[in-house]
């Protein structure tokens, strides 16, 4: 099987759906890898996997680790990587230096970054240097301070504009692939359709050209969270507990091991 290239994934644009999922784990990764266009390794990892509040204290290594095992995993799936807090925003060289590190160490296929309109002249000196870069806007969590808490964006008409505009700039500063989270419906439309480069909708609008969600909230392995964007196709906590609670009766009762779990 062959990998998805950026080529493969901006073909699809106006021609098919992109399936997007985060993950971060060797054998989450190579489980679906086979239903899966594109696969995140998201900074959402500080949340999901480390249990942090945000996304404000992941690391460039902890990234790479989890990148590694992720391109490790998969076969068909273009891989993209997200670019922590304090990881680019000083200078493009900085951005330049820590995306080179993800990809030479990882070998995935391109870099996320959390987009504003002092990052476009990083998006060209990536691009410039051949990397792939994903730009993010709206609601992005590493902002989640200055944005006032997770709160939909292009309410007003200015915010609106601000980010129709800051979309067009990101295409013709080189980005490949932009990702729209929480933003109002129409605006997330009104962006995907203006744009050459394929855009990847989460709480955003049907009709972006792909959609991505995390996939410990597809599965549903956290009960508490359940924010409207999400759609929860299974209920893996109470498998979880399910099969815990047999496993912890059957070690007290004496029940396991039997004697087919024993070695003569
Ligand atoms: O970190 C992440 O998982 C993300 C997606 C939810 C878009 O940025």
């Amino acid at each position: 099987m062959t990998r998805n290239t950026i080529n493969d994934i901006r073909q699809k644009k106006n021609n098919e759906k992109i399936v997007a999922v985060a993950a971060y784990t060797y054998p989450v990764a190579n489980l679906i890898d086979e239903f899966c266009d594109i696969i995140l390794v998201g900074d959402s990892l500080g949340m999901t996997i480390y249990g942090h509040k945000n996304t404000l204290d992941v690391t460039l290594d902890m990234m790479i680790n989890h990148a590694q095992a992720v391109v490790n995993a998969t076969e068909k799936s273009f891989i993209m990587v997200d670019l922590p807090f304090g990881s680019y925003e000083k200078s493009k060289e900085q951005a330049l230096e820590s995306a080179e590190a993800v990809i030479n160490k990882t070998g995935c296929d391109a870099i996320k970054l959390e987009v504003t309109t002092n990052l476009l002249e990083t998006i060209k000196y990536l691009s410039e240097n051949n990397i792939n870069v994903v730009a993010h806007i709206g609601l992005i969590p590493q902002h989640i301070e200055r944005l006032g808490g997770f709160k939909i964006q292009g309410k007003s008409s200015e915010d609106s504009e601000y980010l129709k505009n800051l979309a067009q700039k990101c295409q013709e500063f080189g980005a490949s692939i932009l990702v729209i989270e929480g933003v109002i419906e129409n605006i997330a439309k009104n962006i995907s359709q203006n744009l050459e480069i394929p855009t990847i909708g989460i709480g955003a609008s049907p009709l972006c050209d792909g959609q991505i969600l995390v996939i410990d909230d597809i599965v549903g392995i956290d009960q508490e969270y359940s924010p409207k964007f999400v759609k929860k196709y299974d209920n893996l906590s109470e498998n979880i507990k399910n099969s815990m609670k047999k496993f912890s009766n059957e070690v007290k009762n004496g029940k396991f091991p039997t004697k087919d779990h024993c070695f003569f």
